[in-house]
């Protein structure tokens, strides 16, 4: 979890403590304003896809581009997902009359600048006013949300903490960075830009109204499991899988996006917590199985995390020495608990709604439909995970929903659009659970 500052108002209103909790609404965007500024570094083709979503969403996007921004994305390609012209100079101001730099840093909802370099941040943290970006950033009366990005030495080095630490102080939010593969070398740290489907998190979180077809989850509550576990072997050594969370995460986020409470209990993984999601942060199944045991009731239980299915029996307390001669240690392994079978056992408390991935690499169906009767489960989601899908830590899934009334077959597409269309999914279901009520 990566969020430096609280949430505040510029300058002016910093320091009022009051002002600095965001207002939680039910995600609804429609009809907001949000003015991009895109920096110049590689995560700004991220930019595109999350104009993309900005946009589906009912959101009017304008966008500003720095100099070094251009060369990373065209105009082009920005003009056509925003369908508004592209702002890249002062000089694209010259008709003062028909939109002035005032007007643009103020009838937006929320200014985003994304990637947030560390020579924007450092110019945005000496107040300069030198380019069109800066210049709005400057003049603004609205929210501003940094989404950096950068070399993870860079994000570390002492000047860029100071002008985060000024930026903070005078109000800026920042979401990220996330720590991972950097794109440039293989650089691993962190500096990664937050991923599209968390800074849109972020923008409901901060601008999300109170009505509107998102609140499809309004008044509800969704417990969701994410990421792997890890089961120690002794203090320094683990168990643990490939799984990133990123589909446990995806699915927190549109729960919360579709106006339901959402719990998150997440084994270790390198995201984000999404905005507008309580997130629990375990680290064995055993944790895992007590945490969502305490955030029952609920209506919809999601069990997408990689739960280890074994734990040694008794975790050295002390690291476990190897020394010359000695022979090499062995493992016990013991049965961890099946936290989707537990949930799906309950009696009173058994949520209506109980929903177990499934990841095969063999028969995924007719695995998955055996799942569903072994775990008393209602909903099974499974993916196929064999070398060479990249589902495992990659970006898309492909996915069947296996139910009592048959199976779908899910085109391949984003774990977020997985995750998106499971809650509509979701939403519909526990509607007729109501109905029936
Ligand atoms: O048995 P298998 O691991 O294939 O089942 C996968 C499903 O069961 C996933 O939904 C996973 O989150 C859940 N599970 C669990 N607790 C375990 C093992 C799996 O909740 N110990």
């Amino acid at each position: 979890m990566t969020v430096v500052a609280g949430l505040a108002r510029r300058a002016s209103r910093a320091r009022n403590a009051t002002t600095r909790s965001a207002p939680k609404g039910n995600g609804n965007v429609n009809g907001k304003r949000i003015l991009l500024i895109i920096g110049g570094g590689i995560a700004a083709y991220k930019c595109l896809e999350l104009i993309r979503r900005l946009r589906e969403r009912g959101v009017a996007v304008r966008v500003v581009l720095t100099r070094a921004a251009t060369e990373f994305v065209t105009p082009l390609s920005v003009g056509a997902l925003t369908n508004e012209r592209v702002l890249t100079s002062l000089f694209d101001l010259s008709d003062e009359q028909e939109i002035g730099h005032i007007r643009l840093s103020r009838e937006a909802d929320l200014l985003v600048v994304a990637p947030a370099t560390a020579d924007l941040l450092a110019r945005m943290a000496g107040g300069h006013a030198d380019d069109l970006a800066t210049t709005v950033l400057l003049a603004t009366d609205k929210p501003v949300l940094a989404v950096p990005a950068m070399n993870p030495h860079m994000w570390t080095h002492a000047a860029t903490r100071r002008n985060v630490d000024r930026l903070a102080a005078d109000g800026i939010e920042f979401l990220g960075p996330n720590e991972g593969e950097m794109a440039e070398g293989g650089e691993v740290g962190l500096g990664r830009m937050a991923e599209p489907h968390e800074i849109l998190a972020a923008i409901a979180e901060r601008l999300g109204g109170a009505s509107g077809a998102s609140a499809a989850l309004a008044g509800r509550r969704v417990v969701v499991t994410s990421g792997p576990t890890h089961e120690p072997i002794d203090p320094v050594r683990y168990i643990a899988n490939r799984s990133s969370g990123k589909q446990g995460h995806a699915i927190a986020t549109a729960a919360a996006a579709m106006g339901a409470e959402t719990v998150m209990v997440s084994g270790p993984t390198n995201l984000t917590d999404p905005a507008g999601v309580a997130t629990v942060h375990v680290e064995t199944a055993r944790e895992m199985l007590e945490a969502v045991e305490a955030a029952l009731p609920a209506d919809v239980v999601v069990c997408a995390a990689a739960v280890a299915d074994w734990r040694v029996a008794d975790a050295a307390g002390s690291k476990i020495k190897k020394s010359k001669g000695k022979p090499v240690p062995k493992l016990d392994l013991v049965q961890n608990p099946d936290i989707l079978r537990t949930v799906a056992e309950l009696d009173a408390k058994r949520p209506p709604l109980v929903i177990g991935f499934a990841a095969e690499t063999d028969n995924v169906v007719a695995n998955a439909k055996k799942k569903l009767r072994t775990k008393g489960c209602d909903w099974i989601v499974a993916n196929d995970v064999s070398a060479g899908t990249g589902v495992m830590g990659g970006d898309r899934n492909s996915v069947h929903l296996v139910t009592a009334k048959g199976v779908e077959d899910w085109p391949r597409m984003s774990k977020d659009e997985v995750a998106r269309r499971l809650m509509e999914r979701i939403s519909k279901g526990v509607a007729k659970l109501r109905g029936a009520k």
